[in-house]
C-alpha cells in the first residue's frame, strides 16, 4: 500500500485550548507521522486562499474570522492511507455526528469550531500542502 501524505490544521479553538500535545498523540496514536509542522497565524487573505472553495457557502466570513482569531499549528502528516487514516481520526465535521475516540468528538466545540482540518482528498493534499509548506520543511 502506498505511503501517502496528507495536510493537517489544528485550529484556534484547540490552540486556546493548549490541545496541540493531545491531538498530536492521537494522530501518532491512529499510525500517522508528522513528518512537517508550524504554528503560525494565519493572515486573512490566506484563510480567505485555503477556504476559497467555500466562498459561496453562508458561513464564509465567519470561517476565515475564527480561522484567524488565534493561532493554528498547520502540519504534514505521513503513512499508509494517510487521507483516510486522519479523516477516521478527525471524525465528522460536525461534532455532533462524530463517532466516539475522535478527535472531534473529544475535543469540538461547534462545526465551525471543530479542532481539525484534514484534506479530503490526496489531491487536494498536494495542493494544500504546497500552499504552506516548502519540500525542504518536510523531513519524512
Ligand atoms: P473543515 O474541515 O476545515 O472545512 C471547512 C470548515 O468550515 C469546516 O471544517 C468547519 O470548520 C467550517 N464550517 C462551519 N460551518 C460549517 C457547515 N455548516 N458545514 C461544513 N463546514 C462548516
Amino acid at each position: 500500500m502506498a505511503r501517502e501524505q496528507t495536510f493537517s490544521i489544528i485550529k484556534p479553538d484547540a490552540t486556546r485550548r493548549n490541545l496541540t500535545g493531545k491531538i498530536n498523540a492521537m494522530l501518532e496514536d491512529a499510525g500517522l507521522r508528522i513528518v512537517a509542522q508550524k504554528r503560525i497565524h494565519m493572515s486573512q487573505a490566506q484563510a480567505e486562499s485555503f477556504y476559497g472553495v467555500h466562498r459561496e457557502r453562508p458561513f464564509f466570513g465567519s470561517l476565515v474570522e475564527f480561522m484567524t482569531s488565534g493561532p493554528v499549528v498547520v502540519q504534514v502528516l505521513e503513512g499508509e492511507n494517510a487521507v483516510l487514516k486522519n479523516r477516521e481520526v478527525m471524525g465528522a465535521t460536525n461534532p455532533e455526528q462524530a463517532d466516539e475516540g475522535t478527535i472531534r468528538k473529544a475535543f469540538a466545540e461547534s462545526i465551525e469550531a471543530n479542532s481539525v482540518h484534514g484534506s479530503d482528498s490526496p489531491e487536494n493534499a498536494v495542493i494544500e500542502i504546497a500552499y504552506f509548506f516548502s519540500g525542504t520543511e518536510i523531513v519524512g
